[in-house]
Parts: C-alpha cells; sequence; structure tokens
C-alpha cells in the first residue's frame, strides 16, 4: 500500500544551484528514489539524500518513497525525512516505473531478496552493510549484480568508513608508497552498547536475523578497512568469538543470545602482510571507536574514528632526530571530497560520510561507471567473516579463503 506523507518538507532535489550538472542533465528523467527501513540507517540515508545536492554536483533525483511496516509511523518518518510519499510494501514499489533507485536500509536478513528483486526489476541498488546474512545469499546478490551491470543497472554495498576523507586520505599516502612496504595493520572497532547484561533483545542479537553479531556488524567495517586501504585481498585467517552474556530480556521473558558479543581475528594478506581484527560491543567506555593503524617500512598511519577529522602520518624516510607521528587536520580542499564543505578547519563530522556516499553513487549511475564498493567487495567480506566462524567453531585453527 502506498499513501502521500502528510506534508513532505523537500520533496524535489533535481533542483541543484544554477551551473552544475543537473543544468547539464535538464534533458534526463529526475532519478526517482526509494528507501526501505527509516530507522537508524533509514535516517542516515535519508540525512544524505536531502543535502547531497546542496553541496556535490549530483545529476537530478527525487526522494519518492519511503517504505517501512508500519504505515503510521513510516509516514510520520516520510513527512520528516523529505521523502514525497510512504509505503508499507517493498514489492509494489519495485513494480513502480517512477523509482529507479533503491536504497536498502533494513535489517540484513532482508537484503539478499529485496536487492535480487530490485536489480532484476532493473532498479539501481545501494545496499547497506554486511552485504547478506550468509555467504549463500551474498553469492546469489553478486551474482544478481553481475548480471544487472551487463545491462547498465549499477550496485554497491554501503560500506561509509570508506567515505571518511581521513581514511580516502590514508588510502591514497599508502597507494603513493609512502608508507612503502606495509608488514602489518592493527584493526579495531570497539563499543559498549551491550555492557548491561539487562540491555534487552534486539533483532542484533539473534542468528536468524543477524547472521552473525558484532563480526558481520563492525568487523565487516574493519575488515572492509583493511582490503581498501591496502588494496590487498585475505588468503587465511584465524578467528575467535566470544558471548560474554547469552540471555538477554525479551518481550515474553529471557531469550537466548545465539551471536557473538566480541570477535577476534589475524589475516593473512596475499602481500604477505598480517593484519588483526579485534571488535566488541563490551569495550566499557569505546563508544564507537573504529580504529586503523597501518607500519610500513617507511611510514605508519594512525586513525580513530573518535577523531573523525585528523589523520596520524609517520614519515620513517626523515632523519631520525625529526621522526615522529604528525597530525594532519584533514579539512583542506585538497583533501578527499572537502571541497565541497567549509573553509579550511570547519570540521565535518560521521553523517557526511552517508553524503559521499550517495554523491559517488549518484554519479556512478550517471556516468555509467560501476560504483565501489561493488557487491564482489562486499562478498569478499562476507568470505572473510565466514573463515573467522568457521575457525572460531575449529579452536582458531587457520581457514584458507578461497580468492575467486
Ligand atoms: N554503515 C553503518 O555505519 C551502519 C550502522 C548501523 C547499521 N547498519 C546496517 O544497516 C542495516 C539496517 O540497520 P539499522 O541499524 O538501520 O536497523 P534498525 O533496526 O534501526 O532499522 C531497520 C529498519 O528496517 C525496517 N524493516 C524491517 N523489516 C521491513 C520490511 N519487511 N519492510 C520494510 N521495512 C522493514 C524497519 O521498519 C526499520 O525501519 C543493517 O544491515 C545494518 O547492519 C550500517
Amino acid at each position: 500500500m502506498t499513501s502521500p506523507a502528510p506534508t513532505p518538507t523537500n520533496p524535489h532535489h533535481g533542483a541543484s544551484p544554477e551551473g552544475t550538472s543537473a543544468d547539464t542533465n535538464a534533458a534526463k528523467t529526475p532519478l526517482g528514489v526509494a528507501a526501505i527501513g527509516y530507522a537508524f540507517m533509514g535516517k542516515a540515508h535519508s540525512n544524505a539524500w536531502r543535502n547531497v545536492a546542496s553541496f556535490f554536483d549530483v545529476p537530478a533525483f527525487e526522494q519518492k518513497v519511503l517504505v517501512g511496516r508500519d504505515a503510521e509511523q513510516v509516514a510520520e518518518a516520510a513527512a520528516k525525512y523529505g521523502w514525497s510519499e510512504s509505503a508499507t510494501d517493498w514489492r509494489q514499489v519495485l513494480e513502480r516505473d517512477d523509482i529507479h533507485i533503491v536504497d536498502i536500509c533494513a535489517p540484513g536478513w532482508m537484503h539478499a531478496e529485496i536487492a535480487t528483486a530490485a536489480l532484476e526489476a532493473g532498479k539501481h541498488v545501494l545496499v547497506e552493510k554486511p552485504l547478506a546474512n550468509t555467504l549463500a545469499e551474498a553469492e546469489t546478490m553478486t551474482e544478481a549484480a553481475r548480471a544487472a551491470r551487463g545491462r547498465g543497472v549499477q550496485s554497491m554495498i554501503g560500506f561509509n568508513y570508506r567515505r571518511v576523507p581521513a581514511l580516502a586520505l590514508a588510502k591514497e599516502l599508502i597507494a603513493e608508497g609512502r608508507l612503502g612496504t606495509v608488514r602489518h595493520v592493527r584493526a579495531a572497532y570497539l563499543q559498549d552498547w551491550l555492557v548491561d547484561p539487562d540491555s534487552p533483545m534486539t533483532w542484533r542479537l539473534n542468528k536468524e536475523t543477524a547472521g552473525s553479531g558484532a563480526l558481520g556488524d563492525i568487523a565487516s567495517h574493519a575488515i572492509d578497512q583493511v582490503l581498501f586501504l591496502l588494496g590487498d585481498s585475505v588468503t587465511e585467517v584465524s578467528g575467535r568469538l566470544h558471548t560474554f552474556v547469552d540471555s538477554r530480556p525479551g518481550a515474553d521473558g529471557p531469550e537466548q543470545v545465539t551471536v557473538d558479543d566480541a570477535a577476534w581475528a589475524t589475516l593473512t594478506l596475499a602481500s604477505g602482510a598480517v593484519a588483526s581484527v579485534e571488535v566488541s560491543r563490551m569495550a566499557t567506555g569505546k563508544k564507537n571507536s573504529l580504529t586503523m593503524e597501518i607500519y610500513g617500512d617507511k611510514g605508519s598511519i594512525l586513525f580513530d574514528l573518535e577523531t573523525i577529522n585528523e589523520l596520524g602520518f609517520m614519515d620513517a624516510t626523515v632523519p631520525v632526530r625529526e621522526q615522529g607521528f604528525r597530525r594532519i587536520l584533514v579539512n583542506e580542499p585538497e583533501h578527499p571530497y572537502m571541497d565541497a564543505w567549509w573553509p579550511q578547519g570547519h570540521v565535518i563530522g560521521w553523517e557526511h560520510t552517508f553524503t559521499h556516499e550517495i554523491r559517488d553513487f549518484l554519479t556512478a549511475i550517471d556516468t555509467g561507471t560501476p560504483p565501489t564498493p561493488s557487491f564482489e567487495e562486499g562478498l569478499a567480506v562476507q568470505r572473510i567473516l565466514a573463515a573467522i566462524e568457521e575457525s572460531a567453531d575449529a579452536k582458531s585453527a587457520i581457514i584458507q579463503v578461497a580468492s575467486h
């Protein structure tokens, strides 16, 4: 069922400033966008759809319809977040000719079904991470994306941390050889929202709905960063998973937690580098700390999401008496994405990563260039997650990761 939202606050984003690509695309039909899910990611993505054309030159598009399960709540969210309409049946939305892009902000158990149906219906698809809850689903989705790409239909997975300017700068420095040969990486993603054993059950703590716990939720981001920053692939892993609180209050009494609260892994990369990955939802005091440390023979890089505008860089090629980590404030127009924002030193935040993601996705659709990270890249992460689970089941045995 589809219903108009009561008061759309900002329904049309095709209207961009003069001289932008929206003007040059004036003859093209604006791309109609549907988003599925209106809670955490639905809100973050809506915010990005709402402001992207104010900062970046993007093709004309319209925030057409927001989809959720509860008609009243989704209508309210649609009005608040700038969508023209709301709907409760995503299948009906896929049948509409005026929808060209589907942005999937629903939980992992729905990704495969919605994404494959949308791609088959000829819609460009942006899907939140992790790609799917199981390797089999991720493979099906990747196959559908490959076939759709052949018909000019694009797809992308929402590893938004690739769009943190400091991490995009880190990738540039590594690619330019400023770190020399990278020997090892420490990646950690630590949160503490499950420290309280009375924190209630959610879909995120059930294997059926979430696939895995901290592993799929946040190790997926950390592992994607290792692959992104190094431009490398993983050949083998050893892993361990642990659940510290295995029962939590549900609606009708205690419910079994069937996923991990924390995970650890070491990854061997094709280059010979080694990465350690540590993730937890039980790291008291760490709210949303993704840290990346990359050590090469000519230099090192440090990043912490809690200081998102900064990158630590140590150049080991300068005389030893001058060496030390320098703090780069990644707010110059020369830095990735930053020329679209504010004057130097006017810092940006977490939500900007989604604006960058949507800008890159729209640009890719406009130019017909397959965007990145692709579903293939999402599948590569999924294979590593599955290998970590397999290793954990076998007392941290080393598991080979297929490279195809
Ligand atoms: N990139 C990031 O930093 C980041 C952060 C959090 C979550 N995520 C990912 O985003 C996805 C969603 O997570 P979330 O935190 O937004 O979850 P959430 O629980 O906050 O929201 C899920 C939304 O999906 C909707 N939904 C569920 N079933 C539906 C159906 N049948 N039809 C239509 N809508 C339906 C719900 O109504 C809700 O609006 C997950 O894949 C998660 O891993 C990514």
